[in-house]
């Protein structure tokens, strides 16, 4: 096998954006086993007074997801909220049309501001635009965020919530094209409905921000139009516009599947051109920023509704299982998020516990972190701070879904750590033959620097999972190196790799 070599060009003057750490967000949606005998199961061997599962909320803790969105997705779209607040006794249980379960109503929006206290991150709450609208959009708000002396404030307090939740970022629907969504609609239906939701909301809270539902993937035939004719209706009234995107593996392609995070850059880059055409069109000074709010690994087959006819209360969806292949595109996903930055500010994997999700549980079993935990907890950990711009030199492959893909992918973040400036240098080795690649780091731009540390995840089977027996089959290796006295760093990455390389600056 061949090595190619690749060069990478370091200077930390060189700065492209700041990070927004919200773009290392989650998504908790009523599907599957996510909410029941994931997060909630009272009576597991774990779970506190309120039922939360506590193995599965150390795990969460360990991601550092900064803001986690809540409950939809496709369930939001057929979601009452008064049904999920109150007396647990009380609450009906309900089909969830979404997903064909029952929905038993016993987690709620309450329930999710304690999780997220206990986890210690902030909600990011969607409201029902498809069978509901803008009256019940702005009356969560006011029971969720008014501080009291009215109906619904006073309900809250009722329910045992004195302080408001104080919620700050709102989601306007969820998917609004898609044909599978309760209440699809056309842009300019949506658009004028968002725009109404959102000012009533803001009417209700003037701190709050609101995200537009973009088109529900680049691939949809209304990409690129939905968005113009939406915020054609809507921009002067919300902030953010939403993305979604899943890849599969192309069947095992794996020159195709991790050329796929280079396809969400274009992606990225194309819905904020057609933001910026309908700012240039209404000559506004504002400048939309994005909310990837949906992306992740989804195996095709497990992507259907639970048709069941029982309409059973927990669901029997099957949860995908992530292997050492999985860890390269999701780690590549997060550097075309990191790469543009300057715009996305918010992000959440879909989903964060079972169906698709860096997390797996048995109901009244152990939890653990599958293979996508990794790549995900350690950009989150280390990818804080501002991007550089880096020259990465690489050789190319084409592959079935892109030309020119450099085979390695890399970013490099300057971070302000405990001990001092560094440079967090995040690079995934996707030569499509799996051979190793010899690099050049070159970080004369940064001398002098200090120590230098190596996280690696790799493993000699690409298929390997980490199971319930066992759960630690994929973790990363730790080695510290020495940065040569001329300010180059030559390592060999090996075969199909995800890599951090750690390095201290003095001054
Ligand atoms: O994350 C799973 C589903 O994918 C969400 O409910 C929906 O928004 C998307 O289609």
């Amino acid at each position: 096998m061949t090595t190619p070599a690749a060069r990478i060009i370091i200077d930390r003057h060189y700065i492209a954006a700041d990070i927004d750490p919200r773009i290392y967000g989650g998504f908790a949606e009523h599907l599957g086993k996510h909410i029941y005998t994931g997060m909630y199961e009272p009576g597991h061997a774990t779970a506190d007074a309120n039922g939360f599962r506590m193995d599965v909320i150390e795990l969460v803790r360990g991601l550092g997801m900064p803001i986690i969105r809540y409950p939809g997705g496709n369930f939001v779209s057929g979601y009452d909220w008064e049904d999920g607040v109150g007396p647990k006794g009380e609450r009906p249980k309900r089909l969830d049309l979404a997903w064909g379960v029952t929905e038993t109503n016993q987690f709620g929006t309450n329930e999710f501001m304690d999780w997220c206290k206990l986890v210690g991150t902030e909600p990011m709450l969607a409201v029902n635009l498809g069978t509901r609208g803008i009256d019940d959009a702005r009356k969560l708000v006011e029971y969720c965020n008014h501080p009291g002396g009215t109906a619904l404030s006073d309900l809250r307090k009722q329910h045992g919530y004195r302080a408001p939740h104080a919620i700050k970022t709102w989601c306007l629907g969820n998917e609004v094209d898609g044909f599978w969504q309760m209440g699809t609609k056309t842009a300019t239906e949506y658009g004028r409905i968002a725009r109404e939701a959102s000012k009533l909301m803001k009417a209700v809270d003037r701190r709050i921000e609101t995200i537009l539902c973009g088109s529900s993937g680049r691939a949809m035939p209304t990409f690129g139009h939905w968005e113009w004719e939406s915020l054609m209706e809507a921009y002067d009234q919300i902030d953010y516009v939403s993305l979604h995107t899943y890849y599969d593996d192309h069947g095992g392609d794996m020159a195709a599947f991790l050329a796929e995070p280079e396809n969400m850059g274009d992606f990225i880059r194309e819905a904020a051109s057609v933001c910026d055409a309908v700012k240039a069109t209404k000559k506004s000074r504002k400048t939309l920023m994005l909310s990837f709010d949906e992306w992740n690994v989804w195996f095709p087959e497990n992507n259907l509704i639970d048709r069941s006819p029982t309409w059973p209360e927990l669901s029997k969806r099957e949860s995908d299982v992530y292997d050492m292949a999985d860890v390269l595109c999701v780690g590549g996903m997060l550097l075309t998020l990191l790469e543009n930055a300057a715009r996305v500010r918010i992000a959440c994997i879909a989903q964060l516990v079972n169906v698709l999700a860096p997390i797996l549980t048995e109901p009244g079993g152990p939890a653990w972190r599958q293979t996508i935990w990794w790549p995900f907890a350690l950009t989150s950990q280390y990818g804080r701070g501002q991007v550089l711009h880096t020259p990465v030199v690489a050789p190319v492959y084409d592959a079935k879904n892109r030309d020119a893909v450099p085979v390695i992918k890399s970013v490099t973040v300057l971070a302000d750590t405990a001990d001092g400036p560094a440079l967090h240098i995040f690079m995934i080795n996707r030569e499509p033959s799996g051979a190793p690649v010899d690099i050049e780091i070159d970080v004369r731009g940064c001398f002098p620097c200090g120590s230098m540390v190596h996280h690696c995840i790799r493993h000699d089977v690409l298929r390997t999972e980490n199971t319930i027996d066992a759960p630690n089959a994929i973790t990363p290796m730790v080695t510290e190196h020495v940065v040569d006295a001329n300010g180059e760093i030559h390592l060999r990455l090996a075969g199909w790799s995800w890599n951090l390389v750690r390095i201290g600056l003095v001054g």
